[in-house]
This record gives structure tokens, sequence and C-alpha cells, in this order.
């Protein structure tokens, strides 16, 4: 055993996969871009307050999985555990919500919860999120699902799942609560159980033990709860899902882990994953930025998890033909041909071939195989004769075939078709 180890449960990436996490990260961010969205970069930590109050405390995220500690000024601080909460301080702190409308915003980083680790759920864990802030449309909504969905399809994958349902405005919510806490009263709750009833009665949907799944199969559903307005928006979103070419099944059972949640709510799920099947989820939330302090705006977004999506991409084997690889490597035998090689290797990556040498003087053999471990469409062996002629054979190292080419960039660029 090594002297030192990551804490338990944090997912880390180093190379050959931190290639894939970078790939699979930016592909979650382009669609995003595509759509108008503009980064937004946070704090890591933030006053515990601000998720007790915008996260809720009856989820477990706030009761039982928060990395909270006092720092050296007496302060209760939080290591974000999600990023809306963090977004909307941060818009209502800066007056973004007193400029132009909707706020768009992604971001990309570092989550944290306290959970107990096992395959795909990690207490360091990392999510590319958006959120648009400004008006409740049904147009954003799907706009939103669109985002998430194009980047799914982007990195190949297809056996995923979109779940949707909507959780109604207030007055849908009230109508259903009354029926609920009714229905509930003839359960014979555990003291846990009713204290998240009580807090928010939604929450038994989301509780995975057997028993409380059984007694709450016959529990009213929300769904057949919506006021007018909420049904009508719902049916817009659904249909414009529709045109979108984006599947969807509705759940009505999904009320999803964080308390904000109102209208639209959905969730991917990949059905390769095991029990950690949520890729990514979100939904709309009409009174947070109020709650918190700020204006009474709605807002919409998703959190996607990294660490999942490259679980589905290896489960589907969809990277494959998608990652980058390097265009050359190039193994020089002897002095004078490392020295061409170098300065060759050094006019290939300025007109953008991406290229790599065998450095250390490994000889034939070593040079080889580190060109077969550095993953290069072309290998190009360097030695007297090809400083001489200023020719040389590069090697497609899929099949092995070698091509003749001058030793000039723009040949070889030519020939290995950058
Ligand atoms: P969430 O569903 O709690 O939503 O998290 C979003 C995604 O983060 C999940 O679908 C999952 O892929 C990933 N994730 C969550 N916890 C873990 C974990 N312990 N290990 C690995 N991956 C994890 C939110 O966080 C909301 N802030 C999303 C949102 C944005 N809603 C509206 N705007």
């Amino acid at each position: 055993m090594t002297k030192y180890q990551a804490p338990k449960g944090v997912s880390e990436y180093f190379p050959p996969r931190s290639n894939i996490f970078e790939f699979v990260r930016d592909r979650l961010i382009a669609p995003a871009k595509t759509a108008g969205y503009s980064p937004i970069e946070l704090p890591v930590f933030e006053d515990t307050e601000l998720f007790k109050r915008g996260v809720g405390e009856s989820t477990d995220v706030v009761s039982k999985e928060m990395y909270t500690f006092e720092d050296r000024g007496g302060r209760s601080i939080t290591l974000r555990p999600e990023g809306t909460a963090g977004v909307m301080r941060s818009v209502i702190e800066n007056n973004l919500d007193r400029g132009q409308l909707p706020i768009k915003l992604f971001y990309v980083g570092p989550f944290f919860r306290a959970e107990k680790p096992q395959a795909g759920r990690y207490r360091q864990f990392y999510q590319v999120g958006i959120e648009a802030i400004g008006y409740n449309d049904p147009e954003i909504d799907a706009e939103v699902i669109w985002v998430a969905d194009t980047a799914f399809k982007s990195l190949g994958l297809s056996k995923y799942q979109l779940q949707l349902t909507s959780l109604g405005d207030s007055a849908s919510r009230a109508a259903h609560r009354v029926e609920l806490v009714r229905f509930l009263e003839k359960l014979s709750l555990d003291p846990e159980s009713k204290k998240r009833a009580q807090l928010n009665p939604l929450r038994l949907f989301d509780d995975k033990s057997p028993v409380m799944i059984a007694a709450m199969q016959e529990a009213p559903l929300l769904i057949n709860y919506l006021s007018k307005e909420s049904q009508a928006n719902f049916d817009k979103v659904k249909s414009i899902l529709g045109d979108l070419d984006i599947n969807f099944t509705i759940n009505p059972k999904m009320v999803r882990g964080l308390d904000y949640y109102t209208g639209t709510t959905f969730e991917f799920v990949h059905p390769m994953l095991g029990a950690q099947s949520g890729i990514g989820g979100g939904g709309r939330y009409d009174g947070l930025m109020n709650q918190l302090g700020g204006q009474d705006l709605s807002g919409i977004g998703f959190g996607i998890g990294i660490d999942r999506v490259i679980m589905a991409c290896e489960a589907e084997n969809s990277l494959d033909d998608l990652l980058p690889k390097l265009d050359l490597f190039i193994v020089p035998i002897g002095e004078s041909a490392k020295s061409y090689a170098f300065k060759l290797l050094n006019e290939l990556r300025k007109i953008g071939v991406k290229a790599d040498l065998s450095y250390g003087d490994r000889g034939l053999k070593g040079g080889m195989k580190a060109a077969d471990k550095s993953d290069a469409r072309y290998a190009l062996v360097i030695g007297d004769d090809e400083v001489s002629s200023g020719l040389g054979q590069l090697k497609l190292m899929s099949t092995g075939e070698s091509k003749s080419s001058t030793l000039t960039p723009s040949a070889i660029a030519k020939l290995i078709e950058i």
C-alpha cells in the first residue's frame, strides 16, 4: 500500500482515461455554447445556509450528504453539493437579473456529496450544468432538454432514455398535497419518514426502500392535479419535444432529489449503469430566486454527471471512432537524426499536426513501442538515410502499411490528411 491515498470515494482521472474525461466534458458543453449560453465560474464553497434554503432541508443532499465545516473565521461553510443554488446566489448578488433576460449560463466542475461510495456514486464528482433564468416559457424548457440530448448524441450514445414529468405550479402542488397528506395519514410511517413527510410529502416518492415503494403504489400522483395553466404548459413542452424528434417517456413518480423543482422536470437514465443510472437531470424552479432573496423569476436547468456519462460511453463503446488521436509519432535513430526530427516536429506542430517524438534515445524497438503506446495514427522512423535523402516512410499504425513522403511539413500533412 502506498503511503498516501486519495480520500475514499473520489473520482480521479489520469492518462489515458483523462483524455476521455476532457473529450466528454467538452462535448457536453458544446451544445450549450451553440445555444447561446455563457460560462460562469463559481466558488466550490458557499455559506451553508444557501444550500439549506435553496436545496431544502428535507433532501438527503442537505440532511445527510453535505461537507460542512467551520472556517477560520467561525463561519459555516459547505462544499457545493450542486450548482443551481450558487448560480442563483451569484445572479442575485451581481444583478444579472437586471439585464437582458433570459440569463443563460453554463458551468463545469467538481461537486461534493458525502454519499456511500459505489460504482457511479462518488463523494467528489463532476458536472456540466446549464441554467436559463428569466421566463417560464415552454420553448426554453425544450431548449434546455435539447442541449442535454444533443450533447449525449454527440458522444455516440443511443441507449439512454429521457423521463419527463411536471411538478406543476403552486396551485397544482397545493391541491395535490391535500390528497397526498390524507393518503399518507393512513400509512404507518417510521419516525424519519414522518418527519420528511412533514417537510415535503413528495419526498416519499423518492424513498428507495421496497416497503415504501409498495406503500406508495396507490399514492395520488401530482401529474393528475395539474392546474389548467400547468397542464397547457406541459402539453406544449411535450409537443415541442416531438417536433425536435426527442423521445421521452412520462414518469409521474419522479420527484428528483432536490426540493426546488416545479413544472417541467426530467431525468436522463442509462439502462446499462445499474443502480446509479441517472446520467443527468433537471427541471424548472419557480420560487428559488425569490426564496434566496431575489426577484420572483422562474428558471430551468440541468446537471449532467460527467463521471456517469463516461461510464455510459464505455458501456456502449461509443467513443472508439470519436476520440481525437495524435497524428504522428516520430522515432529518431541517432544524434543527427534526433536534431533533424526535433526541428521537423516543431514545424509540423506549427501547422497544426498533432505530433510527438520518442525522447530518450530508445532506439528502434523502444521507439516503436512508444509509438504504439501513443496511439498515434502514423509513425515515422528517421535515421541517417532519411536525413541525407529527405525522404521517409510513414507507417499507418492501424494496418502497418507504409507510404513514402518527402520530409517537409506540408508533404507530410498532405499525406496524413490534415
Ligand atoms: P442532480 O440530479 O442532483 O441535479 O445531479 C445531476 C447529475 O449529477 C445526476 O444525474 C448524476 O449524473 C450526477 N451525480 C449526482 N450525484 C452524484 C454522485 N454522488 N456521483 C456521481 N455523479 C453524481 C442537480 O445537481 C441539479 N443542480 C441539476 C439542475 C440544474 N437542476 C436545475 N438546474
